[in-house]
């Protein structure tokens, strides 16, 4: 049976949403499943923004056919050509021969090579600008390249004021019948999967998200409806702000994350006892992480969040303990830069953790190394213990400046 909502004049979203996903992408955990939006307008021509994801083809064909009741598609416009948006385009232009495809022209070469079919008979190229009426409906297409893929465009409904933003302002998560982010206490439970979403979609594309706010700051935005999570139409500075913050890789607090690879818990007991000294010393907003069992996307996102983080790690087979390198890995691949860093490591004869993640770190831009770095020798000893408390201190100095 359909499950639709109207958004907006003449407009509706379509979309669905998967509980049994155990990982975006294949790679991203996502607990709380995932939702995929689309949107339908019905003006005297039926204009669909995207498709969804091949695991909610079937709820959304069924709205398809409700909404349209019986009228044709003519015109879909490709947003986005990731397949999590566009499995179901095969089927469409099965079923509507006539139908037009809009989008960027790379978005046509992706069609063809994720579909294997030449959509050049059903496409309308557009570029950056462009229009197309749909009757009172005119859309105004904004290119926005690797937000989060090239051929990324997002659409702007001159009447109604709507921006439809492909993956942009999206999170992870699968939504209710609560569509409209001020329908749900998004602060208390969306803003750290957004987050995460952002940070790791397409958190190391800052400079493409900046361009893309910048367009969207001249057009009169009434409502964003992103592909992913909730439709925006009010407090749009809530979202706006944060994804000014994330694309200029600025914290959004005071807080830290401290993040420890530990193999028998003498680096999991320094790392502990940093966050106390640090407690005591006023910095109640510390979070700390093993990195054996936490998502490296949770760390990441994390870090995107803290102006000072602490690594922590036991020296393994002479090199960085596993889950720490792929951290420090998947930061360096994120472009991670700007923070306070502070550093502890620990070896048992042989301490080159310390110095392989100092290298890592030096590979990130404008990252400010502590000098009071921690040498742990197995356990935590008395001359550990003053090392934490010079590091806790110079990190208590970082925060008041
Ligand atoms: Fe939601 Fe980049 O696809």
């Amino acid at each position: 049976m359909y499950n639709v909502r109207m958004i907006g004049e003449d407009t509706w979203w379509l979309g669905a949403s998967d509980r049994r996903i155990q990982l975006f992408e294949n790679t991203y955990p996502v607990p709380n499943g995932m939702s995929y939006n689309n949107y339908l307008i019905m003006d005297e021509k039926t204009c669909l923004l995207d498709g969804v994801d091949e695991s909610v083809s079937r709820q959304f064909e069924e709205n398809l056919a409700h909404v349209l009741d019986g009228r044709p598609l003519d015109y879909l416009v490709i947003d986005h050509m990731e397949p999590d948006h566009c499995a179901v385009i095969p089927d469409l232009v099965r079923r509507w021969p006539n139908l037009k495809l809009v989008g960027t022209p790379k978005a046509f070469d992706l069609v063809r090579q994720f579909h294997g079919f030449d959509p050049t008979p059903h496409a309308i190229k557009v570029k950056e600008g462009d229009t197309l009426s749909l009757g009172r409906h005119t859309l105004q297409f904004v290119l926005a390249p690797m937000v989060h893929w090239p051929e990324v465009m997002v659409s702007y409904d001159q009447l109604t004021g709507t921006l439809f933003s492909a993956d942009a302002f999206g999170a992870f998560g699968a939504t209710g019948g609560a569509i409209f982010a001020d329908e749900v206490d998004w602060e208390r439970d969306w803003a750290d999967e957004a987050r995460r979403y952002y940070t790791n979609i397409v958190g190391k594309y800052g400079m493409q998200v900046t361009s893309l706010l910048k367009k969207a700051s001249k057009l009169d935005i009434k409502e964003i409806a992103p592909l992913h999570a909730h439709i925006w139409r009010r407090d749009f500075d809530q979202i706006l702000s944060r994804y000014q913050k994330w694309a200029a890789y600025e914290p959004e607090d005071k807080s830290v994350a401290i993040f420890y690879g530990s193999i028998y818990g003498g680096t999991a007991n320094a790392a502990d006892i940093l966050s106390t000294k640090l407690a005591e010393a006023g910095v109640h907003d510390v979070r700390v992480y093993d990195v054996s069992k936490t998502p490296v996307s949770e760390m990441l996102s994390q870090s995107f969040r803290s102006p000072v983080l602490v690594f922590a790690s036991a020296t393994y087979n002479m090199g960085i303990f596993d889950g720490m390198r792929e951290l420090l890995e998947d930061l360096n691949a994120h472009a991670m830069k700007n923070r306070t860093v502070g550093v502890i490591y620990n070896g048992s004869w042989a301490p080159q953790a310390g110095s392989l993640m100092l290298d890592a770190i030096q590979r990130m831009k404008g990252m400010e190394v502590l000098d009071a770095e921690v040498h742990v020798t197995s356990a935590v000893d008395e001359g550990a213990l003053e090392q934490i408390d010079a590091l806790s201190a110079a990190i208590v100095a970082k925060l008041a400046e």
